[in-house]
């Protein structure tokens, strides 16, 4: 079976999406949740669920990495994790954390850019359609190589909230397509590139 660690700063919506999604499935499950935020939502989720949770502090990159290795995880997932990787993990797993960000990168992504202020770049910048990204995670924000992305429109009245809204009902069904591809053995990351063998049907 496929261990899966998902990295959460807030809610934890996503991580919700995710174990759904997986909860029929015998060959993958969310076996822990880690964040650097000992109240974040998405910790009290994981309980509820029976998963295995754990706070790590940011500055203490080697915890990462420790509770990663204890729980033999295969694939890492961000969702709505707010730092940066330390280096030793994204090496260890190099190709097999993927990230989700709220918007159609490179585009209105990199330090900063997450919450409601993706959403108001999105619409200060008068795009006419925004979305949400899956890419490999590599050593900077936001920027490995895209395995997934689609688009929703941006409506003339919207405000972040609004937007923000339309983005995250997208990003529940995008994520979980991805790690299911991914644990099916049909994402391939090679030499800074990645695709997905087969498409994804969201
Ligand atoms: C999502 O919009 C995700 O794209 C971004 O942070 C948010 C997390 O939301 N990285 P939730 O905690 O999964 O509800």
């Amino acid at each position: 079976m496929q261990r899966i660690a998902v990295l959460a700063s807030g809610g934890g919506s996503n991580l919700e999406a995710l174990c759904a999604a997986l909860d029929e499935r015998p060959d993958a499950a969310v076996v822990l949740v880690v964040s650097d935020r000992p109240g974040a939502g998405a910790l009290e989720r994981a309980r509820r669920r029976g998963i295995a949770t754990t706070v790590v502090d940011p500055v203490d990159p080697p915890a990462l990495e420790t509770a990663l290795s204890a729980a033999t995880i295969d694939w890492i997932v961000l969702a709505g994790y707010l730092r940066r990787v330390p280096p030793q993990v994204v090496s260890r797993w190099r190709g097999r954390i993927v990230n989700i960000h709220p918007a159609l990168l490179p585009r209105f992504g990199g330090p900063g850019m997450y919450g409601l202020r993706v959403h108001q770049a999105v619409l200060d910048a008068g795009e006419r359609e925004s979305g949400a990204t899956v890419h490999v995670v590599d050593d900077e924000y936001d920027h490995g190589p895209v395995l997934a992305q689609r688009t929703v429109p941006v409506e003339p009245d919207d405000t972040p909230e609004s937007l923000a809204s339309r983005v995250l009902t997208l990003e529940h069904r995008l994520l979980p397509a991805v790690v299911i591809a991914a644990v099916e053995g049909r994402v391939h990351v090679e030499d800074g590139e990645a695709r997905i063998e087969g498409g994804l049907d969201v």
